[in-house]
């Protein structure tokens, strides 16, 4: 195995704990682990479950809201207006230049679309609502998917499998497992299903910052990435196509995310915390 980078560390001349020991275990046997500040102290975790509670309280107000002959960028304006009421930041507004409060990814859009007054949601649209809310310094991260009307058979199954997928990853992850066992569930379940799962894109750390570590992989080999502790707090987000897992980012807007083939994808997300008894969600 490659040597990972070495995360942990505890000052010289100072003794062991059970954590320490039992982190140092998989480090010395080459496995990456956390660095101490992934480990979310308990005020840091009632922070985060606070803005979670935001964040799915603007999910629900877009899920009341949402329907056939919207724009985008009415949504956008319901995130940004309830976020804000209710003493939140909409956490992707100027990140890195993107210039909205949520992103809203319709049918062969993967994810970071951009709203736009232009953009009217059509019968049988499948549209996924990534919303990620700041509250008190605390960032937490969702996002749903929509069926507008009624759709096809296929992108009906296409957004019940990835939704599975999700809870399969999430259900796949346990104290003092590895991130790796997250990615084979759920690439598992998409490709028994038909599904290609996108690789260019993952789950992450998040909570203090927007995009903290681990990447969190939504395929691969189980026993393989980042220890999981109690204390780690980071999403799970996978991208499932109907036909290749390959994408494109469109060049005129630098952001918005394609499949090659132009063939439907789906996203669900939540945030999720690591305990002694396994995955809590965050974002309920
Ligand atoms: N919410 C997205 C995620 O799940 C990130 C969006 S960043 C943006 O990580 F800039 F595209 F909005
Ligand atoms: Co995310
Ligand atoms: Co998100």
């Amino acid at each position: 195995m490659r040597r990972n980078k070495i995360n942990w560390r505890v000052p010289k001349g100072q003794e062991l704990t059970e954590l320490d020991k039992k982190i140092l275990f998989y480090q010395d046997r080459g496995h990456l682990v956390p660095t101490r500040e992934l480990i979310k102290t308990p005020e840091q975790i009632e922070g985060i479950r606070k803005s979670g509670i935001l964040n799915t309280a603007v999910l629900d107000k877009v899920a009341e809201e949402i329907r056939e002959g919207m724009s985008t960028a009415e949504i956008d304006k319901i995130v940004y207006d309830y976020t804000t009421s209710h003493g939140g930041i909409p956490a992707t507004l100027g990140y890195e230049g993107y210039p909205k409060s949520v992103c809203t990814s319709i049918n062969e859009v993967v994810c970071h679309g951009i709203p736009s007054e232009e953009e009217i949601l059509q019968e049988g649209d499948i549209i996924n609502v990534d919303c990620t809310t700041i509250l008190n310094g605390y960032y937490a991260d969702a996002s749903r998917m929509f069926i507008i009307g009624k759709t096809t058979p296929e992108k009906e199954k296409l957004v019940r499998v990835t939704k599975e997928c999700m809870d399969l990853g999430a259900e796949a992850a346990k104290p003092f497992g590895f991130v790796g066992d997250i990615g084979h569930a759920i690439e598992k379940h998409a490709k028994k299903n038909g599904f290609s799962v996108v690789r260019d894109l993952c789950g992450h750390g998040v909570g203090v910052e927007f995009h903290e570590e681990p990447d969190v992989l939504h395929y691969g080999r189980k026993g393989t990435g980042m220890l999981l502790v109690p204390g780690m707090v980071f999403t799970i987000e996978p991208m499932i196509n109907m036909g290749t897992w390959e994408v494109f980012i469109d060049e005129e807007d630098g952001w918005t995310v394609v499949t090659e083939d132009e063939l439907p994808s789906a996203q669900w997300e939540h945030t999720y915390v690591m305990t002694e008894n396994g995955l809590k969600i965050l974002t309920y």
